[in-house]
């Protein structure tokens, strides 16, 4: 019998210490990190966050402050969820998932979190993905059709409130959770489980915050903003003897939006409109008599155009109040508005098709119109036919010519872009609407024809010749450096046309707004302001400059000559000083007051209606977020783990009280 009781021990022995080596690789660790890293693997992602607005929150925050930790399940195969469970979704699938979110109550409290697999379906079935509304902007709309569908994919997902972290994953990322997820089905009734952890998601730190204002109050959020920047070809003479020109403004937008805060790209809407300003820009500059144009030529990109308006708004109050940031502007001077839209989708069937989308007096709409027409003409190789936009649209789309038509009625503007009645880019405002979504030969045939029409426009003359046009001509490798600098991480920013003007802090390219940083200024601190913004600044004012005098002047402390500036000093440390109008203008809510290091929400204006629509929106702060599958037992299995234990205890116990006895009956009998 005691014999079979030491048996038993050493059974439970044997069997517990093999059932730990095959449990997991644990082969030999040396330090604590080292065996967390054999136990988490971390997956990159891009998170969805937070964002707040006068009424409320959007976006994605962990229900409190600890970690989220859900095993992960596929969509797919979900038809009810048993547990708390992180659920891996494709995206053709996602929309679907968020509809039944807002359906099901019961199912939407069991999810832990969601994981969107990277990747661009195809096929037929799908329609598209835009997680922004129908109408985006709506609110902002100069006329009452607020239902009008521009954006016929627009699903609004981007507008709710999830309160469980989503995560896009990264290539590498989609791989790994999809073998964690087959695991996890695979080995549903053993005794392990791969889970999903989310780290800390960014959240309103503070309980009680839950809007804008509030948060900026308790300095817990910051406001969506940027740096917009314009500059004037030629530069403008601020001697006062002459008469100022009128002014011909060409616009477009540098920030995008999407469910995934730094996954914002916004190729076709609305880069490729910025890439075709840019590389208008370039070949206009190439021009010798540009001091002979009748009208000024001013170039601005606007940011935060997808978050209500914030740098057209801000701009256009800068003009009111005559501040430094836009000093030699003037509202009444400005004579018509070409507004780039998207213009990357534009190739259909060989035929680039582009339509204006008109605003204002009829007069100078029609000149304006005229020019275009003309420029089409003049440009046989690219194939690019300009109509104007049907007659039964209610009114222009979602632009920043809008808060011109806030301002003035009147405004005579004309809107470029690749559609029509709605948007030929099935991913507005999505992480899909990336360079794949996009044609360059749409680009330069937009960007030529916005290059010749402002030139006619400019120069006023009746009947420019077809060579005179054709020195305006767009450098299509420019175009396609631009469209690697600026939608791609390879090279992305660290190209050498970005490089050559400033230091960019990480190499792939985001179209998100950002947060205002420090006090909005017309001469911020560089470090406050974003890449883009930086490269543009220098990008225009190289472009549309005329060589400093003093040529022995180094920067920047010697750029002190009349509309000076200093170009590149960042990139090379030393820089060039240039003649050029080239400035940042502040973008963030007109609502919103920086006072004594803090910002302050205005009260609103009765007779301001743009700004009882603005939303205000805010982003909460927050550490770094993160992302790590490991595995778990579940405590099924660790409760017999504690049993074995027990029992190997008590049964340890027992053989040593019956061998003491066996030994002592022993020692007697000796
Ligand atoms: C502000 O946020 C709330 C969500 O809390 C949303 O319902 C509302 O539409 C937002 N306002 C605007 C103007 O987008
Ligand atoms: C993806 O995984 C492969 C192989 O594991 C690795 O070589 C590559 O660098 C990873 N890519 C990224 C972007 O992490
Ligand atoms: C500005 O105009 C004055 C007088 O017309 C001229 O002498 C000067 O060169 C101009 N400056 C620039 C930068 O064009
Ligand atoms: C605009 O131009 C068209 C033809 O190009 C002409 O028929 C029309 O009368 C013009 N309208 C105005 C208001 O000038
Ligand atoms: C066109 O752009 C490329 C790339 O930026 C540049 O290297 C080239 O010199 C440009 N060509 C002209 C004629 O400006
Ligand atoms: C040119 O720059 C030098 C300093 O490098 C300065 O002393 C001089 O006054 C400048 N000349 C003009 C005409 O601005
Ligand atoms: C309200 O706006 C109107 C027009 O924009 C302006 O004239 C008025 O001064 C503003 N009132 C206040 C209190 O700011």
């Amino acid at each position: 019998m005691d014999m079979r009781i030491l048996f038993l021990i050493s059974y439970f022995v044997a069997r517990l210490s093999l059932s730990f080596s095959a449990s997991g690789e644990l082969n030999s660790f040396e330090s604590v990190p080292d065996l967390e890293k054999s136990m988490y693997t971390v997956v990159d992602g891009y998170p969805c966050v937070r964002l707040l607005n006068l009424s409320g929150e959007i976006g994605c925050s962990n229900p409190g402050h600890a970690k989220v930790a859900a095993p992960v399940v596929k969509f797919k195969n979900v038809n009810h969820l048993v547990e708390s469970s992180a659920i891996l979704v494709s995206v053709d699938e996602f929309e679907s998932l968020c509809t039944r979110l807002s359906k099901d109550t019961n199912f939407a409290s069991l999810v832990a979190g969601i994981l969107v697999e990277s990747g661009t379906p195809v096929g037929n079935n799908f329609k598209g993905f835009s997680p922004d509304k129908k109408f985006p902007e709506a609110e902002f709309a100069p006329y009452p059709s607020k239902n009008f569908e521009w954006n016929p994919s627009g699903s609004g997902i981007i507008w709710k409130a999830y309160n469980f972290p989503v995560f896009l994953l990264s290539e590498n990322g989609t791989l790994a959770l999809q073998e964690v997820a087959m695991k996890n089905e695979k080995s549903k009734n053993s005794y392990t489980s791969n889970v999903a952890e989310f780290g800390l998601v960014m959240q309103t730190t503070k309980s009680g915050t839950h809007d804008s204002e509030s948060c900026l109050r308790e300095e817990t959020c910051l406001p969506l903003g940027g740096y917009s920047v314009w500059s004037a070809l030629p530069p403008m003479n601020s001697s006062i003897s002459q008469k100022p020109k009128p002014i011909i403004l060409t616009v477009a937008s540098m920030d995008s939006a999407s469910f995934f805060r730094d996954k914002s790209l916004g190729a076709d809407s609305p880069i490729s409109g910025l890439i075709a300003l840019l590389a208008a820009v370039d070949a206009l500059s190439h021009l010798d008599d540009l001091h002979l144009l009748r009208k000024q030529l001013v170039f601005v990109v606007f940011t935060g155009e997808a978050w209500g308006f914030l740098g057209s708004r801000r701009f256009l109050l800068e003009l009111d109040q005559h501040t430094d940031a836009v000093s030699g502007l003037d509202f009444s001077l400005i004579e018509t508005v070409m507004e780039i839209g998207s213009v990357g989708k534009s190739f259909d069937q060989g035929v680039k098709r582009l339509f204006a989308h008109t605003t204002g007096a009829a007069s100078t709409t029609n000149q304006t119109l005229d020019a275009l027409k003309r420029a089409q003409d003049s440009l046989k190789t690219e194939n690019v036919k300009i109509s104007t936009a049907s007659e039964s649209n209610p009114g222009i789309p979602p632009s920043s010519l809008m808060m011109f038509l806030r301002k003035n009625p009147q405004s005579p503007g004309v809107v470029v872009e690749d559609f029509d009645t709605a948007f030929t880019n099935k991913f507005y405002h999505s992480h899909l609407d990336n360079l794949a979504n996009i044609s360059p030969s749409a680009v330069v045939a937009a960007s030529s024809l916005i290059a010749r029409s402002l030139y006619i426009l400019a120069s006023e003359k009746k009947g420019i010749d077809d060579s005179v046009l054709s020195a305006v001509a767009v450098n299509t490798s420019l175009v396609d450096e631009l469209l690697g600098c600026l939608l791609d991480c390879e090279p992305g920013l660290s190209c050498d046309l970005v490089k050559h003007y400033i230091s960019p802090s990480t190499a792939c390219p985001s179209h998100y707004v950002g947060v205002v940083q420090g006090e909005p200024s017309s001469s911020p601190y560089l470090g406050y302001v974003g890449d883009i913004s930086r490269f543009l600044w220098n990008f225009l004012a190289d472009k549309t400059s005329i060589p400093s005098k003093n040529t022995s002047a180094s920067c920047p402390k010697d750029c002190s000559g009349v509309g000076e500036l200093c170009i590149r000093g960042e990139s090379d440390g030393k820089g060039v000083c240039v003649v050029s109008s080239t400035r940042y203008v502040p973008a963030y809510s007109t609502r919103l007051k920086f006072e004594s290091d803090t910002w302050k929400l205005l009260p609103l204006n009765s007779s301001d209606i743009i700004g009882a629509a603005d939303p205000v929106w805010t982003e909460s702060n927050w550490d770094t977020i993160t992302l790590r599958v490991y595995t778990i037992q579940h405590s099924s299995y660790d409760r017999l783990i504690l049993l074995l234990g027990i029992a190997v205890t008590v049964l340890a116990y027992l053989a040593i009280v019956i061998t003491r006895s066996f030994i002592r009956k022993a020692l007697k009998q000796d």
